[in-house]
C-alpha cells in the first residue's frame, strides 16, 4: 500500500471488509463489543490488538478505516478521529500542554482556534502571537521553553500563507512541536509532514465530507504522539467522532481529489475574471501572481485553493447588499463544500473578536469569503457579477 498513489489511497486505504466481503465500507453502528469472558474484556483493557475494540470512544472500526486512510494519504504513521474540526484543535493542543509551557501561534487563525488559546492562558499557558508570514518574529517568539507551534498553512478568512517549511526548521531548533491546521491547504494540495510538520490537524466537515453533511475532525502524527499523547487525552475526554460520520467522511475522501481540483480550478478563473472589478477593492487568492505569499502557495501546494477573499467596496452595507443578491452562491459559513458559499465573517465566523483586532487581521467590514464549490463556472461568475452590479 505504501507504494499506492494518493488517488488510489483515497479510496482503498485502510478498508476492513467482514466476513460478508461487503464492497463499501460497513457502518459499524455500535457503541460497545460484546467479549466472549470476563478475562478476554480484562486482556482487552490492558492491551488491545489492531482488530479488537473496546468502546466506541476509544475506538470503532469504521472510525479506524477513516483514521488509517488519512494517515495513509497525510504520510503520517497514525491518526485519532475526532467529533469536530475544533476537537481536534483542541485535542491536539491541550493533549501536549501544562500549565507553565509556551506556544507560539499565528496571530491570523480562524476565530475559534483563537479561543482555544485563550483558553489555554486561563490554565498557566503562555501564548505570543505572531504574524505568520514573518519568519523574523517566528523566530523571535521561541523560547526555550517554546513546547508547541500552532498554525493555519493558510489563513481563514484573509488567507495569508505561511512558509511552513521555514516555520519548522524555527520552531524545531528549540524543540517545540510543530501543529499545522491544513483546512484550507487541504490534503490534496499539500502533506504538511513533508514540509516539517509534527502533527497536522483537519476539520473533516469541510473539504472531506465536501457535502456539508457532518462535523467531524481528525489529528495525523507519528504513533507515540497518537497513542501516547492525544488518545488518553480524547478517550477521556469524549471527544471521538461517530462511526456514521466516519463512514460519511470515508466516502467524502473517495472523491475529495477530484472536487478540490475541480474546486481550485473555479477559484482561481473567478479570481481572475474579478480582479479589478470597480465594485471590488481587494481580491485575494494565493493563485494570484499579486498575491503576498504567491511563490510559497505555488511551492507548498503548486495551486491557490479553493476559497477566494474578496472586499467590496462600501463596507458592511455593501458586502451585505452582494451577499443577498446572490442567486446560487448561498450564505452560510462552512467552506471545502461541492455549493459555493459566501461568508461575512466579521458579523459571523470572526464577530466575537474586538474590533482592533479585526481590523488588524485585516477582517474589514467589506471583507467576504468565497468558497467556491464545483458548479459551472460560467454561471458562478454570472452570479458574482450580477450580485455585485447590484451593490
Ligand atoms: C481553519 C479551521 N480550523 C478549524 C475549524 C473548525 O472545524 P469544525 O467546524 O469542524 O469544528 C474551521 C472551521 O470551522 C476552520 O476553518
Amino acid at each position: 500500500m505504501s507504494d499506492w498513489k494518493t488517488q488510489t489511497k483515497l479510496i482503498h486505504a485502510g478498508a476492513r471488509r467482514s466476513q460478508y466481503g461487503e464492497m463499501s465500507e460497513a457502518i459499524y453502528l455500535t457503541q460497545g463489543f460484546v467479549y466472549e469472558s470476563a478475562e478476554q474484556a480484562e486482556a482487552r483493557f490492558i492491551e488491545s490488538g489492531p482488530d479488537e475494540f473496546i468502546y466506541a470512544r476509544y475506538g470503532n472500526p469504521t472510525v479506524r478505516m477513516f483514521e488509517e486512510r488519512i494517515a495513509a494519504i497525510e504520510g503520517t504513521e497514525d491518526a485519532f478521529a475526532t467529533a469536530s474540526g475544533m476537537a481536534a484543535v483542541n485535542g491536539a493542543l491541550t493533549s501536549l500542554l501544562k500549565s507553565g509551557d509556551h506556544v507560539v501561534a499565528a496571530r491570523a487563525l480562524f476565530g475559534s482556534c483563537l479561543y482555544v488559546l485563550e483558553i489555554l492562558g486561563r490554565f498557566g499557558v503562555e501564548v505570543t502571537l505572531v504574524d505568520g508570514t514573518d519568519l523574523g518574529q517566528w523566530r523571535a517568539a521561541m523560547r526555550s521553553d517554546t513546547k508547541a507551534v500552532f498554525l493555519e498553512s493558510v489563513s481563514n478568512p484573509t488567507l495569508e500563507v505561511i512558509d511552513v517549511k521555514s516555520v519548522c526548521e524555527i520552531a524545531h531548533a528549540v524543540g517545540a512541536t510543530v501543529i499545522v491546521d491544513n483546512v484550507f491547504a487541504t490534503p490534496t494540495f499539500s502533506k504538511a509532514v513533508e514540509l516539517g510538520a509534527d502533527v497536522v490537524v483537519y476539520s473533516a466537515t469541510k473539504h472531506i465530507d465536501g457535502g456539508g453533511r457532518c462535523l467531524g475532525g481528525v489529528v495525523c502524527g507519528t504513533k507515540d504522539y497518537i497513542r501516547k499523547i492525544l488518545e488518553p487525552y480524547l478517550k477521556h475526554t469524549g471527544g471521538a467522532l461517530s462511526p456514521f460520520n466516519a463512514w460519511v467522511m470515508l466516502k467524502g475522501l473517495e472523491t475529495l481529489d477530484l472536487r478540490v481540483r475541480a474546486q481550485a480550478a473555479n477559484a482561481l478563473a473567478l479570481a481572475q475574471a474579478l480582479e479589478g472589478y470597480e465594485k471590488l477593492s481587494r481580491v485575494i487568492y494565493p493563485g494570484l501572481k499579486g498575491h503576498a505569499q504567491h511563490t510559497i502557495a505555488m511551492e507548498q501546494m503548486g495551486a491557490g485553493g479553493t476559497v477566494v477573499t474578496l472586499e467590496v467596496k462600501g463596507g458592511q452595507a455593501a458586502a451585505f447588499r452582494f451577499l443577498n443578491a446572490l442567486e446560487i452562491v448561498k450564505i452560510s459559513n462552512n467552506l471545502g463544500d461541492a455549493k459555493s458559499i459566501v461568508t461575512h465573517p466579521a458579523t459571523t465566523t470572526h464577530q466575537r473578536l474586538p474590533d482592533e483586532q479585526k481590523a488588524m487581521l485585516g477582517i474589514t467590514p467589506g471583507l467576504v469569503r468565497l468558497s467556491v464549490g464545483i458548479e459551472d463556472v460560467g454561471d458562478l461568475l454570472a452570479d458574482l457579477r450580477q450580485a455585485l452590479d447590484a451593490v
